[in-house]
């Protein structure tokens, strides 16, 4: 970051003498206002609840124009992105800087798949959840698990043991999520083979089943690749940031992914996939097409607590560019799976009609997020809707890991610690009562 020559003052209305605080400049985007020694100087903090205009950290790994709709990787638009990548390179990218030429190509895909495995221990431990729990509580159990099994590299402070995490963390995502999966269904686990790709070996572990051979689909393999090019990171979202402030402690990795994975489970965030598809099968039992306009009331009515799920965005104030590359694959799937008709998909394109022309909307710049399309394309391949939000948290484990990992390299890195308002009890002595 460069300091402007731009300063800002702060000045007060009670006799206390202004402050003039510095502001820096990043490469793009808005500057920052520097009040770090705000509280040292006057003895005010600053109040911004849900961090609305708030930069908690340097980064230089994603950026958001949210009024513009535009996302990139490093510097790389992720349109660009989506259609000459696969996810390896989105990987090899976001942790690294810079895309992968060919034989840095073939180590990095190398290491990550002499790392799929998980200790055979994971299989027991697996066995103490409910068959009916969900894969979110299943896997952040399991992350959070990963941590016993590695005491080999948890020293945070040595790059080498940073690096060797975040392609254990990679590697074995797509691993647990299939374990979870197979659990649930009473199926036995399916170990990885390493001559496929690292989206197809995941098909398979999904699957395959040890009684027949399973043949990934191409069209579904990249489908599935460009859900994970897609999730890959999302600069300071509540996920990362909870990844970021449970790791400034000094924890181990694992944990703090761990941690992640619980945020994004929350149907604002992550969670919003599977929100998202369960509103669209609500709707359609109850009438389909023909209750849209009905559905489209409540949603508008304050009082009805109903939400367009896969609707709006923090940032985005604009089409979430995501969605519109997760529209094209959507169509792309279902007309190679043959459900060009599917009925959910054309309840999706209806409720975006409505919602792009209706002032509500419009008026509250509100747009399709990455979620509204993906639940559809999910389904279409297979995929159970309990099992979104965990698919979700496999693509994302390499911008939380590269978070993680950019925040202990910086040098200005400390614990995070959030200050507050007190709005309780004044100090009073204590009675009985
Ligand atoms: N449906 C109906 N109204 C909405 C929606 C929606 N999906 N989203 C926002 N609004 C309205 C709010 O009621 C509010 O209206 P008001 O100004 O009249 O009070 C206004 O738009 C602003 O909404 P906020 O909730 O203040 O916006 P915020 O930035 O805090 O929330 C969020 C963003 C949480 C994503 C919100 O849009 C939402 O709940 N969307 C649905 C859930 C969803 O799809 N989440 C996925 C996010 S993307 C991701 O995590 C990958």
């Amino acid at each position: 970051m460069k300091l402007s020559d731009t300063k800002a003052t702060l000045s007060f209305s009670n006799g206390t003498p202004s402050m003039e605080l510095p502001v820096y400049s990043g490469s793009i985007g808005p500057d920052v206002i520097d009040i770090r020694k705000l509280y040292g100087q006057t003895g005010l903090f600053t109040y911004d609840p849900g961090f609305m205009s708030t930069a908690a950290c340097q980064s230089s790994i994603t950026y958001i124009d949210g009024d513009k709709g535009e996302l990139l990787y490093r510097g790389y638009p992720i349109e660009q992105l989506a259609v000459n990548c696969d996810f390896m390179d989105i990987c090899y990218l976001i942790l690294n800087g810079d895309l992968p030429d060919g034989e840095q190509k073939k180590d990095f895909d190398n290491q990550v798949t002499r790392h799929t495995m998980v200790n055979e221990q994971m299989h027991f431990f697996m066995r103490g959840f409910r068959r009916d729990a969900h894969p979110m509580a299943v896997l952040t159990g399991l992350v959070g698990g990963l941590s016993a099994f590695y005491h080999d590299s948890t020293d945070i402070t040595n790059p080498t043991h940073r690096h060797i995490s975040a392609i254990r963390l990679i590697a074995k995502m797509p691993t647990l999520v299939a374990m979870a999966y197979k659990y649930t269904i009473g199926q036995p686990y399916i170990y990885p083979q390493n001559n496929l790709s690292y989206t197809g070996n995941f098909l398979r572990m999904m699957f395959a089943n040890p009684c027949e051979d399973y043949v990934v689909n191409p069209v579904v393999e990249r489908a599935l690749d460009r859900i994970f090019i897609l999730h890959a990171d999302h600069e300071q979202n509540a996920s990362t940031s909870t990844v970021r402030l449970c790791g400034s402690s000094g924890t181990n990795p694992f944990a703090a992914i761990a941690a992640g994975v619980a945020c994004l489970w929350g149907p604002a965030h992550g969670g919003a996939n599977e929100a998202c598809l369960n509103m669209l099968e609500e709707i359609q039992a109850n009438g389909g097409m023909a209750k849209v306009g009905e559905f489209m009331e409540q949603v508008k009515d304050k009082n009805s607590g109903v939400r367009l799920m896969g609707f709006g965005h923090r940032v985005y104030k604009n089409y979430d560019p995501r969605a519109k590359l997760m529209q094209q694959t959507c169509k792309e799937v279902l007309a190679a799976l043959g459900l060009e008709n599917d009925p959910l998909f054309k309840l999706a394109m209806e409720l975006e009609r409505i919602a792009l022309e209706d002032p509500f909307f419009v008026e509250r710049k509100l747009y399709p997020n990455v979620d509204f399309y993906s639940g559809i394309v999910q389904r279409a391949i297979g995929i159970p809707t309990a099992l979104f939000t965990a698919i979700f948290a496999l693509a994302r484990t390499v911008g939380w890991i590269a978070q993680w990992n950019e925040m202990l390299s910086d040098p200005e890195y400390k614990i995070g610690r959030p200050r507050q308002l007190y709005s309780g009890e004044s100090a009073r002595a204590y009675k009985k009562k």
